[in-house]
């Protein structure tokens, strides 16, 4: 019988099913220079997100309409006055309390559950394995088969909920291409490097949710017949398209999302000047 390293009860160093090797590994590349890479990678965002999030200010540039990814939607009487895009329904928040409350959980589960993310993750952090042909070190493998990692298959729900935050996080960069005059307080067509890197990260964000294997299942999946359904199939041979790039775009919206908090935040302290191109 074949198995590989994802199978329950796939061979692992001292697992009676793997072949009678002593060694861990007969690999003699640096095969563990990916997974830690990927595990400096995701902790520096965690950690860079986690502390941004419960930051609670230099999250929006009134003059010139930028507002932080980490900070969209505001939906609290604590955001500062025109951070909130969509009204201020909720209450103030302690400061304990991230002001993208609504979002920040789905967006989190939403890159938790990714495909993607959960092989990079599990590897660098579980080494489960820590890459092919290297034996895990645990014992027993069950899977996503069983609590907690079953929850893993709610990924599809938290697609949605990203889907209808990445439109948000397009009307906030198309209200990034305005300015207002502070003196006189009109407000008129603006351009900034602030809204390219707005841009930019919209961009990049709508290539990580549309590539996702969860989205090119809903477009394509469970058909029988791509020939009567001619739409959904163009939609999806795209998707595939873009999907072959997902692990690219995973890594980019994580750069893209630093990069744009933290020059909304390094503008909207003061600490530099937004480069002006129109207004
Ligand atoms: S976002 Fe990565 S697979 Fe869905």
């Amino acid at each position: 019988m074949t198995t590989t390293a994802h199978d329950p009860g796939a061979p692992s160093a001292g697992n009676p099913g793997r072949a009678d090797i002593r060694a861990r590994t007969l690999r003699r590349d640096r095969w563990w220079l990916p997974p830690l890479v990927n595990a400096l990678g995701l902790m520096t965002f965690v950690v860079y997100a986690t502390i941004r999030s419960f930051w609670g200010s230099a999250y929006y540039v009134p003059e010139y309409h930028y507002l932080s990814p980490f900070y969209s939607p505001c939906f609290s009487a604590s955001c500062v006055p025109g951070a909130s895009h969509f009204g201020t329904f909720l209450p103030e928040f302690p400061p304990w309390i991230p002001l993208a409350l609504l979002s920040l959980p789905f967006l989190l589960g939403f890159r938790l559950t990714c495909y993607y993310y959960r092989k990079s993750y599990y590897r660098a952090f579980w080494a489960s394995p820590p890459a092919c042909a290297v034996a895990e070190p645990h014992s027993k493998y069950t899977g996503e088969t069983r609590f907690p990692l079953i929850l893993q298959n709610a990924h599809r729900y938290f697609f949605y909920v990203a889907f209808a935050i990445s439109i948000l996080n397009t009307y906030d960069m198309l209200l990034a291409f305005r300015s207002t005059d502070p003196a006189t307080g009109v407000t008129s067509f603006g351009l900034g490097l602030g809204t390219l890197i707005l841009l930019i990260n919209v961009i990049g964000l709508w290539l990580y949710t549309l590539s996702c294997h969860s989205c090119r299942h809903i477009t394509g999946g469970r058909l029988k017949h791509f020939s009567k359904h001619p739409v959904r199939y163009k939609i999806w041979t795209g998707l595939s398209r873009i999907n072959t790039r997902h692990m690219l775009f995973a890594w980019l919206t994580i750069g893209t999302l630093i990069l744009a908090d933290l020059y909304v935040m390094l503008v909207a302290s003061g600490t530099i000047s937004d480069l002006r191109i129109v207004n």
